[in-house]
């Protein structure tokens, strides 16, 4: 029996017919490009979260690039994020022709260390980007503190997060200025790349709308140069059921959280990943660390077990980051992090069988 990372077939067997009728009504109304399926799906997804405003896109990447946008990062400034984070959240800064500065992450959430921030700010910081890494909130309230004495921006990138809570409050309701990946294997994944960013004000909302639709004012009129950063209508019918399950697959991804950690709690070698009183977490990865991580995750993989990696090399240490100038050493915890992770399969419709099949073979993998 293989066991998969994510398991996109299952989920779609338990929803094909909603989204099956849902793609042919969207066909048959031919509204390809924005329409109804598009509205609908933005002021739900707004409602989920508790936000004013959500803005369907075409990847989080390019709904990060927005809210940069948006919140008037430009040449020469500064922003600040995680080490330990996908590439996404910082190269629409290098590429707005500000300049990234990492910054080192808590060891326990994997998240951006709020008494780290502090130090990475310069005079030309200008924003923090705090990541929800894995479905585990950042620890938002010290990043605000500090964002708001040092007069910056906070822009959350959610992408990994979605309907995970802070403090009772959505992620990506937390900021004035949020991002989301919709991903295929996210936990809420549309049918093709697609992504959304939430605001608080009207007038950045409205700024990231144009800008996403080649800078438009209406049909002729352009304010500015854009970009093509749509949502497609067939993918938005597919987020708008989706977002119906979000709940409840969330809750499957806890119970085979707490099948794992039943599990493997008193397995030595591996450390479990930790939720902080303070949030509640939504298993988009289920994170652990091992010692010697590379060759367990070859046994796993030769086991049958489609174990990942996430990440195994920092940003800091990265070709594209060179010019940064970071050494081996720069960020210890995150250098360790990157070592040691190992993401085990979770989707919500893994069994308790397979949760006790990828124990078993983690077992004797560990062992040698
Ligand atoms: C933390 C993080 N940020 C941003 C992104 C970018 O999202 P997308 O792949 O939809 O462009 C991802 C997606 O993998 C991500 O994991």
């Amino acid at each position: 029996m293989q066991i998969p990372l994510i398991d996109l077939k299952a989920q779609y067997a338990s929803i094909h017919d909603e989204v099956d009728a849902a793609m042919r009504e969207t066909m048959e109304t031919t509204s390809f490009i924005g329409g109804p399926q598009v509205d609908a799906f933005e002021a739900e997804f707004a409602r989920y979260l508790g936000v004013p405003f959500a803005l369907g896109v075409s990847s989080g990447t390019s709904g990060l690039h927005l809210a940069l946008l948006a919140a008037g990062i430009t040449e020469g400034d500064e922003v600040v994020l995680p080490a330990h984070t996908f590439i996404a959240t910082s190269e629409v800064v290098g590429r707005l022709g500000a300049t990234v500065r990492f910054c080192e992450i808590d060891e326990a959430t994997f998240t951006l260390d709020p008494a780290a921030l502090e130090k990475a700010i310069t005079p030309r910081t200008r924003a923090v980007i705090p990541v929800h890494l894995y479905g585990h909130p950042a620890d938002f309230d010290p990043i605000a503190e500090v964002a708001a004495r040092r007069g910056l921006r906070v822009v959350e990138d959610a992408a990994q997060a979605h309907g995970a809570r802070y403090r009772g409050n959505r992620c990506g309701a937390l900021a004035s200025l949020a991002a989301f990946s919709f991903y295929p294997g996210k936990n809420l994944g549309a049918y093709g790349d697609a992504g959304g960013v939430t605001a608080f004000d009207a007038i950045e909302m409205e700024r990231m709308r144009s800008l996403s639709n080649h800078g438009r004012l209406d049909k002729h009129r352009h304010r500015e140069e854009g970009f093509n950063y749509r949502l497609d209508a067939l993918q938005a019918a597919v987020l708008r059921i989706k977002l119906r399950h979000l709940d409840e697959w969330n809750t499957q991804r806890r119970q085979a959280a707490r099948w794992y950690a039943e599990r493997l709690a008193a397995v030595p070698g591996v450390v479990l990943p930790a939720t902080a009183p303070w949030a509640e977490h939504v298993y988009h990865l289920f994170v652990v660390r091992v010692s010697d991580r590379d060759r367990v995750f070859a046994q796993l993989h030769e086991g049958g077990i489609g174990a990942g990696i996430h990440y195994p090399v920092p940003l800091h240490l990265q070709p594209a980051y060179a010019h940064l100038g970071h050494r081996q050493g720069d960020f210890p915890v995150t250098e360790r992090v990157a070592s040691e992770v190992l993401s085990l399969p979770i989707y919500p419709e893994i069994t308790e069988e397979q949760v006790d099949r990828v124990c078993a073979t983690l077992r004797e993998s560990l062992a040698g």
